[in-house]
């Protein structure tokens, strides 16, 4: 039996969207609702941008990032859909930091590197249901989903949401700063040649300005139960 007949026994929710949308808080609660695994593929994005940056590759190398990319294991505890890892250790504080925000667009615009990953995201998804989040879900990575949602909110709002969780981190950043970063990793995600962001022809559009993340959530354990 091929993976994508093996995926077909499990159920699949792709959630899609530019940054900031609220995607991975959204994400998490309908696994969480459903009884099913979050997977963050964003991290796995991460994941290669941090590993190639404490290498001291250079990211304009494509052949050198793409070899790393193959040659990298990322992995999720899918008890806690939270902890990333890469090659067996846990990098999970350490991928939202702003140089790794700045280098992933990058990493990601790779054919080579998003090869491996949808690789190892396929993989994942023929283990059990899953909620993913990305850019690609569904329009690429899982076009069978039963359900695909692109989320998305205002550049403002976006901004400003991730400002916040920047503070509760404990990261000093300005509001103009992170609008700025937004805006630039939006335009690098949305014009890449290879799996671009942007909304499958069958998903529902969902915008999330001035909702809490629990009534989107809701919204679309709704629809899935719909369906
Ligand atoms: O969701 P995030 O901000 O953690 O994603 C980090 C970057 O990874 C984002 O700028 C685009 C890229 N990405 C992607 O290209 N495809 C995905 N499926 C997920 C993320």
């Amino acid at each position: 039996m091929g993976l994508m007949e093996i995926m077909k026994r499990y159920h699949q929710i792709a959630i899609d969207g530019p940054a900031g949308a609220g995607k991975s808080t959204v994400a998490r609660k309908v696994a969480e609702s459903l009884g099913y695994c979050y997977l963050d593929t964003g991290a796995m994005y991460r994941a290669v941008a941090y590993k190639a940056l404490v290498e001291g590759i250079s990211l304009d190398d494509e052949q050198a990032v793409t070899n790393l990319a193959q040659n990298t294991n990322v992995c999720f505890n899918r008890g806690d859909g939270r902890s990333v890892f890469c090659d067996g250790r846990n990098i999970t504080t350490h991928i939202r930091s702003t140089e790794v925000s700045r280098a992933v667009s990058v990493v990601a615009a790779y054919p080579g590197v998003r090869e491996r990953l949808v690789h190892l995201q396929r993989q994942e998804a023929a283990k059990g249901s899953v909620v993913m989040d990305g850019r690609d879900i569904g329009t690429y990575v899982l076009p069978e989903a039963e359900v695909k949602i692109y989320l998305t909110a205002s550049e403002e709002e976006r901004a400003r949401r991730r400002y916040l969780e920047n503070l509760q981190a404990g990261k000093v950043s300005s509001l103009e700063e992170v609008l700025e970063d937004i805006q630039q990793r939006d335009r690098l995600d949305s014009e890449r040649e290879y799996a671009p962001l942007k909304p499958a022809a069958d998903a529902y559009i969902l915008d999330t300005t001035g909702l809490p993340a629990e009534q989107v959530a809701e919204k679309i354990v709704s629809i899935v139960r719909r369906d």
